[in-house]
């Protein structure tokens, strides 16, 4: 999407070299504590930055490392081979948190992080994801999920397909793009994503082209976010992993647009909230006001100038961190 390939080896051995640049890196590894050891978990290993960092932290860490990608989950058991006795992997949808966990037999860990949306991977690995490539209109990041972004262009009601392009790319031609696809529907559909990004770019007026970015930059985010139910799966893991960290675990989770902070923000607010039950009432009965997490970070953590410089997708990146009371 714009972004520049950023080459990152991995292991020394020269086994994998990763796409992905991890963001925010030496933050996650102080904020999570890892210094001190313990257990982490890595929700979204990707190709394996941050947990690389973690591990290399103390050799008292040990990882477990989930993603819902195979072919990614894959590069990271290569880029971690050497530290394969402190590491597990896991393919799993990361709203199953609790239950990955007790399948490893466990029930508390020390830290959690979460770094949001695709990898640079995905958008090199010819899934859909860019329209630098003209290739099948799919951005599944899990293969194993039944639906594709070409079948919500194709299929999905018009009205529906506006609102999701209004709404998750905050896109304001969205009417205008959608009555474009409703009439190449009644010609054979959009198969490639290609023909996605030209249609698009012929239905903006050329003189509102954004200047920095693709004019279908906006419609293929608001796709993808369709597409792997990015914001439902977000809501649901922040309510389920404070309940997996012990006493003083941290929670730590890297977010790119202001839908996913949005997100956070209400989540984190609702679990910190105090107990509101007064003081002389036998016992707390106001259920979800009781106060799961402390906030650690008031403001997000953002990456600095010399960061952003180096990796360009760093720009929009915050960090929030939350503590489990
Ligand atoms: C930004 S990348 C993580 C990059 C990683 N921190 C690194 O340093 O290489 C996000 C990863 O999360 C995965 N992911 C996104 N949503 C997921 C979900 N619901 N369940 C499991 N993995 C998910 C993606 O497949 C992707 O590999």
């Amino acid at each position: 999407m714009g972004v520049p390939l950023m080459v990152d080896r991995g292991d020394k051995e020269g086994q994998v070299e990763a796409i992905h640049r991890p963001v925010l890196a030496d933050e996650v590894v102080e904020y999570l504590g890892c210094r001190r050891g313990g257990v982490f978990v890595d929700l979204t290993i990707g190709e394996g930055g941050h947990a690389e960092r973690m591990l290399e932290s103390s050799p008292d860490v040990f990882v477990i490392g989930v993603d819902w990608d195979e072919e990614i989950l894959e590069r990271a058991r290569r880029r971690l081979e050497r530290f394969k006795a402190r590491l597990a992997l896991v393919r799993d949808n990361f709203v199953n948190i609790a239950e990955i966990l007790e399948d490893l037999d466990m029930k508390e860990v020390d830290g959690i992080l979460l770094d949001l949306g695709p990898s640079l991977f995905h958008f090199r690995s010819q899934r859909g994801f860019s329209f630098q490539e003209d290739t099948p209109l799919d951005m599944r990041m899990d293969k194993r999920r039944p639906l594709t972004a070409a079948q919500i262009v194709n299929t999905w009601p018009l009205d529906r397909l506006r609102k999701i392009i209004r709404f998750y790319g905050d896109e304001r031609w969205a009417t205008r793009i959608v009555k474009a696809i409703g009439e190449r529907r009644l010609k054979g559909g959009i198969r490639t994503t290609r023909e996605l990004a030209d249609l698009v770019s012929e239905t903006i007026p050329k003189r509102y082209h954004p200047e920095k970015i693709h004019p279908a930059t906006k419609t293929f985010l608001a796709l993808r976010i369709a597409v792997n139910e990015e914001l439902k799966n977000l809501k649901e893991v922040l309510e389920k992993a404070p309940f997996c960290l012990r006493k003083g675990g941290r929670l730590a989770v890297i977010s790119f647009h202001s839908l996913e902070h949005r997100i956070i923000k209400e989540v984190f607010g609702k679990l910190s909230k105090d107990c509101i039950c007064p003081p002389w009432f036998p016992q707390c009965v106001c259920g979800g006001n009781r106060k799961v997490i402390e906030l650690v970070t008031r403001s997000p953590v953002v990456p600095s100038e010399q960061e952003v410089e180096a990796n360009p997708r760093a720009r929009s990146a915050q960090m929030r961190v939350a503590e489990r009371v």
